[in-house]
C-alpha cells in the first residue's frame, strides 16, 4: 500500500488509474479504523480495481474543539489494518494540504439538515458536504462507501452528489456492532471502562423503542427511552427520534409509514455517541 500526502501526487495517480480504465472504490474516514470501517474496505476491495482510503480527522466539521483535539488519532495501527484488508492507497493530507486556504464555502441541505445531528452541530454538514466534495474531487472514485451510523450524513451526502452531479455510485453499508450492541465508533476509544460498560444502553433503548414501535403511540415511547436512560449514571441523552427513513422528518404518528429509523445522540461522560436502527413496519 502506498501512502500518500500530496493532492497533487494522488491526483496523478488518479489520472493514470482512469486512463488504464480502472476503477476506484474509495474509503473516507477519520481515521481510528474498527470493523465498521474495515467491511467498507473489504466491499470497496471486492467490488472495485483499486481501493483508495483517506484518512483525514476534518476540523471544519468539529463544532467542538475539545472534540476534535481529542479525536484519537491512531495512523500506524490504522496502515496495518489497512494493508490486512487489500487497501492499494492511504490518502493521509495534512489540514493545510486540504485547506490551503480558509474555507467560506457554505451548503444548505434544507430540511435535511435542521434535525438531529443538524440541528445539535452547527455547522456539522457544512464540513463534512465540504471534505467530501474536495475528497471527491480529488479521488474521482467511481464507488464511494459510507456506514449507516451515520445515517444523516450518508442522507446528506446522497443529496450533495445528486446537486453536484458527482458521477459516482454511494454505497451504505450496515452498522457494525460489538458482541454486546455497542455501535462501533472511533470515539468509543476515548471511553472509560466504566463508561464502555453504560455505552451499550443507547443500543438497549433502540431495541426497546423498536419492540413497542406497534403497541405505543411516539410520545410515550420518546418519554419511556429518556426515562430508562435517566436511570444510566453517566449517560445524558440529547435526543432520541423516531423519524421517516427517506426524509429524516420526525414523526409524530407512524401510522401509514413503511419504515422508520429510530435515531439516538448521547453522551456517555464526555464522549458523545449516536446510534440509530431502521424499523420495516410491514414485515411481520
Ligand atoms: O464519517 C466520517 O468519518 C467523516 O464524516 C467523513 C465522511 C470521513 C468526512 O470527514
Amino acid at each position: 500500500m502506498e501512502v500518500i500526502e500530496q493532492v497533487s501526487a494522488l491526483r496523478a495517480i488518479v489520472t493514470a488509474l482512469r486512463c488504464g480504465g480502472k476503477r476506484i472504490g474509495f474509503v473516507p474516514t477519520m481515521g481510528a479504523l474498527h470493523e465498521g470501517h474495515l467491511q467498507l474496505l473489504r466491499a470497496s476491495a471486492r467490488e472495485n480495481d483499486v481501493t483508495i482510503c483517506s484518512v483525514f480527522v476534518n476540523p471544519t466539521q468539529f463544532n467542538n474543539a475539545s472534540d476534535y483535539k481529542l479525536y484519537p488519532r491512531t495512523l500506524e495501527q490504522d496502515i496495518s489494518l489497512l494493508q490486512s484488508v487489500g487497501c492499494d492507497y492511504l490518502f493521509a493530507p495534512s489540514a493545510e494540504e486540504i485547506y490551503p486556504q480558509q474555507s467560506v464555502l457554505q451548503f444548505s441541505f434544507g430540511e435535511l439538515e435542521a434535525v438531529m445531528e443538524g440541528a445539535h452541530r452547527p455547522g456539522h454538514f457544512n464540513g463534512v458536504a465540504t471534505v467530501v466534495s474536495k475528497l471527491f474531487h480529488i479521488v474521482q472514485p467511481h464507488k464511494a462507501y459510507f456506514g449507516q451510523k451515520d445515517l444523516q450524513q450518508v442522507a446528506i451526502v446522497r443529496q450533495l452528489v445528486r446537486a453536484l452531479s458527482f458521477d459516482l455510485e454511494l454505497v451504505c453499508y450496515p452498522t457494525v456492532r460489538e458482541a454486546d450492541g455497542l455501535a462501533m465508533s472511533s470515539r468509543n476509544k476515548r471511553l472509560s471502562d466504566a463508561q464502555r460498560q453504560q455505552a451499550p444502553q443507547l443500543y438497549k433503548a433502540l431495541q426497546l423503542a423498536a419492540a413497542d414501535l406497534k403497541q405505543k403511540p411516539v410520545a410515550a415511547i420518546r418519554s419511556e427511552v429518556a426515562q430508562k436512560l435517566q436511570q444510566v449514571e453517566e449517560l445524558e441523552l440529547e435526543y432520541f427520534e423516531i423519524v421517516d427513513s427517506l426524509t429524516l422528518q420526525p414523526l409524530q404518528d407512524i401510522s401509514g409509514q413503511e419504515e422508520v429509523a429510530l435515531c439516538i445522540a448521547a453522551f456517555v461522560g464526555e464522549v458523545r455517541l449516536i446510534d440509530n436502527m431502521l424499523v420495516n413496519l410491514k414485515e411481520g
